[in-house]
This record gives C-alpha cells, sequence and structure tokens, in this order.
C-alpha cells in the first residue's frame, strides 16, 4: 500500500491536452474524418461529443474546449471508445480557434450548449456569443446549415436571440415559422447540463437557425 506521503498530490496542469495544429488555416478533414461535419463549442465534460456520435455514425464532429482538464480527459475518453478517427476534442479558445478554421461551409451543424452563464458585467469579455462569433459561425456553415443554441438562463436566451437577429445572417428555424424556438432537441444527444436541467425541471431554451442565402 502506498503510504499518504508518498501519494503525488501536484495539481495536474494537463499540459498534454491536444491543441490544434498551428498555423494561420486549419482544414478540419484533416482533423476528423465522416461525410458530414460537425462542430460543439465549449463541450465541457463531453457527453454530448460520445452521444452525438452514436446518434449520427457517419458524422465527423469537433468539440472545442478552453479547459485543458476536459479537453484531455474527453479526448482520451473518444481514444479508448475508438471514436478518435471521426470525433476529437481540442483545447483552444473559440474566439481565437475558429477564424483559423476552414474550409468555408464546412460544418452542417454549428452547437453551442448552455454557454456564457455569467451575468456580471465584469464577465462580458469572456462570452463566447458576440458579433464577431456570429460572423465565424456563417462562414463556416453549410448551406442550410444550422446553429444550435441551449440555455437553461432566460435572460441569456432573449439575449442570443437578439444578438442573433441583429446579424442579419441567420434565419430562424425553429418549431414555428418565424420563431427560432424548438421545444424539444432533435439531434437524439444531450449536453451534461442539459441532462442535468431536465432531470431537475429547469426550462430550457432551444434556438435553431439556419444560414441566410
Ligand atoms: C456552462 S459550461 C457548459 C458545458 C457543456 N456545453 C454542457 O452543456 O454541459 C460552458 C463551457 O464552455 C467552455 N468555454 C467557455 N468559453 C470558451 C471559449 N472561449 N472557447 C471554448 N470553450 C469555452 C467552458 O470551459 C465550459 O466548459
Amino acid at each position: 500500500m502506498t503510504a499518504p506521503s508518498e501519494i503525488d498530490r501536484t495539481p495536474k496542469s494537463y499540459a498534454d491536452a491536444p491543441r490544434l495544429p498551428e498555423g494561420e488555416r486549419v482544414d478540419v478533414r484533416e482533423l476528423v474524418r465522416g461525410t458530414t461535419f460537425e462542430i460543439e463549442i465549449g463541450h465541457g465534460r463531453g457527453g454530448f461529443l460520445i452521444e452525438r456520435a452514436a446518434a449520427a455514425p457517419d458524422a465527423a464532429i469537433l468539440g472545442l474546449e478552453i479547459k485543458r482538464k476536459w479537453c484531455a480527459i474527453v479526448d482520451a475518453r473518444l481514444e479508448k471508445r475508438g471514436l478518435r478517427n471521426r470525433v476529437r476534442s481540442f483545447s483552444d479558445d473559440a474566439k481565437y480557434a475558429l477564424p483559423r478554421l476552414g474550409p468555408d461551409g464546412i460544418f452542417s451543424v454549428i452547437y453551442l450548449h448552455f454557454p456564457d452563464p455569467w451575468w456580471k458585467k465584469r464577465h462580458q469579455k469572456r462570452m463566447v456569443m458576440s458579433n464577431d462569433f456570429l460572423v465565424q459561425v456563417a462562414r463556416l456553415l453549410a448551406e442550410n446549415g444550422e446553429l444550435f443554441i441551449q440555455t437553461d438562463v432566460h435572460d441569456r436566451a432573449i439575449a442570443f436571440e437578439r444578438e442573433v437577429e441583429a446579424s442579419q445572417l441567420f434565419r430562424a428555424y425553429g418549431d414555428e415559422e418565424g420563431s427560432p424556438h424548438l421545444a424539444e432537441n432533435p439531434y437524439g444527444a444531450r449536453s451534461p447540463r442539459e441532462h442535468r436541467a431536465v432531470a431537475d425541471g429547469l426550462p430550457v431554451a432551444r434556438l435553431r437557425y439556419r444560414l441566410k442565402r
């Protein structure tokens, strides 16, 4: 048995978490293989990537997660499940990573599950959602490609809806004509926070958009 003094208590830095290749342009097709391409931004614990891989067996799925710890754990989990040729997690800040990804029009779906949960003004600059983000999403989406956003923070849903509308790059593609709201998640996979919100009976706002052409 290991004596307590011998246990390594050094916090792990996860410095070996996978990063996107360097360079101005990163071709997504060289990272993951599939007949269609999807990306999840801020996957956290990564449950959605695994569930979506099962629901869409021909899709290649890229995950971007700023926290190295989750990226390292999730990418190792993907390797263990034999999924790493078509599903990968990279530890990169979406703000800097998205502008480097290509080719234009590669993704059929871009997922943003429960982002930006803070509401203090000083957290504003950390937010993933912004006009710059939406410009990149529009560049990377295929014709008829979808942007899917979920949140359990009511005011955030309103703010996201306003921001997407103000960009004039997307059209609402929800359950009813002219509205982005969906009652259910149509992708056959849930993020960890979505599972928790559903289990706790919290209302979840689901917004879906298509690219305006
Ligand atoms: C509230 S959590 C939601 C996690 C997961 N999407 C879910 O629904 O369970 C937001 C996640 O986004 C990640 N994140 C925040 N800013 C990011 C950025 N600029 N680039 C990539 N990931 C980011 C956080 O590290 C965190 O894992």
